[in-house]
């Protein structure tokens, strides 16, 4: 069906910045995956398993999410993981992408860091090199674990520094509140990682502000409470942190009632520097494409919102600045033609 609007967002040059590579993983790869390594699941077929993708908070999600993650074994299941995705992104030109990974699902089961990261870089260099997508990659430490256990993977990561552009903070939010890591992100730190945390997302704003505050992050991930503080917003706004919202996941976790209730537009109209990704796009129904057209649809964001949301996940990325010009230049060209 002609939609102008889904044209108009596929054309779009964009940056995703909020992506879990394992909450890529396709119900039918999973499947695949999960034949070749000789793993049962628990479902007869991929539709009966996306029958079960119903969640009413993270949690549930997440357990599902873990599951899920276990049919990866060895590298070329990495690989094939991350190389799927990327050529998504290249269907829906997304031509930068910042991939979050999380070693402990893996390490936990007797995977070798070595594994998971081999076949995540391997896939970005084919990615960078066939599809012309430049990417980063972004270590999260599981907050439902110990203190101790992220400081285990950080002294994994180092020898795979030149690979890993960032750390983050993931997983069960309510009770595992940023403090709990402020001395693993100061080593992190310390160590040349930039620093970013979901924060906010079923947390509260106080959440928001330790991130900023105890553990000296550049990027919040999701945020949404935000909007409960006022002195918050208006920092956030101050410093132009970039706050990288998901809305179908939110919508999927019950973070939102409907889509028509997220906030971006109110935050875009509060100068934040929001922007749109897709989180976990295998689970919640829709890959950058789908956030942004049905958002849109949904809050009434404008093709000016959508450049803009655009132009804001370039500005917000790790990117070089020459090479933020560059696709800034080119998303004001391409909306200055349509
Ligand atoms: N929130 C927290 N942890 C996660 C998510 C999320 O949306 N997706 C994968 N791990
Ligand atoms: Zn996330």
């Amino acid at each position: 069906m002609n939609n102008p609007l889904a044209d108009f967002i596929q054309d779009l040059p964009k940056a995703e910045l909020h992506l879990h590579i394992e909450g890529t993983l396709e119900p039918e790869l999973m499947f695949a995956i999960a034949k070749r390594n000789g793993i049962p699941l628990d479902f007869a077929s991929a539709d009966e398993l996306k029958k079960a993708y119903r969640f009413n908070n993270l949690q549930e999600f997440l357990d599902i999410y873990y599951l899920g993650a276990k049919v990866l074994l060895h590298e070329v299941d990495f690989y094939d993981l991350t190389m799927a995705y990327l050529n998504t992104c290249a269907v829906q030109n997304v031509v930068h992408t910042e991939i979050f990974f999380d070693p402990q699902t893996h390490t936990e089961r007797g995977i070798a860091f070595d594994t998971v990261i081999r076949g995540i870089r391997r896939a970005l260099e084919d990615g960078e090199r066939q599809l012309g997508i430049t990417s980063r990659l972004i270590l999260c430490f599981l907050r439902h674990l110990p203190e101790e256990a992220a400081f285990q993977t950080l002294e994994e990561a180092l020898p795979y520094k030149e690979w890993i552009t960032g750390v983050g903070l993931d997983s069960s939010e309510l009770g595992n509140p940023p403090s709990r890591f402020a001395r693993v992100f100061r080593k992190a730190g310390e160590e040349g990682f930039l620093l970013m945390a979901h924060a906010g997302e079923e947390g509260p704003a106080s959440y928001i502000r330790e991130a900023l505050d105890l553990l000296q992050v550049i990027r919040i991930d999701h945020g949404n409470r935000c909007l409960d503080d006022e002195d918050l917003v208006q920092e956030l706004v101050l410093r132009q942190i970039p706050l990288t919202l998901c809305p179908l996941s939110n919508l999927e976790l019950k973070v939102i009632r409907q889509l028509a209730d997220h906030p971006v537009k109110e935050m875009l109209e509060k100068g934040l520097l929001a922007t749109l990704h897709s989180d976990d796009p295998a689970y919640f129904g829709g890959y950058i494409n789908e956030n942004y057209l049905r958002t849109a649809e949904a809050v009434g964001l404008t093709r000016h919102d959508l450049g803009q949301l655009a132009i804001h996940s370039f500005q917000a990325s790790f990117l070089p600045d020459p090479e933020k010009e560059i696709w800034i230049d080119r998303v004001n060209t391409y909306c200055a033609a349509c």
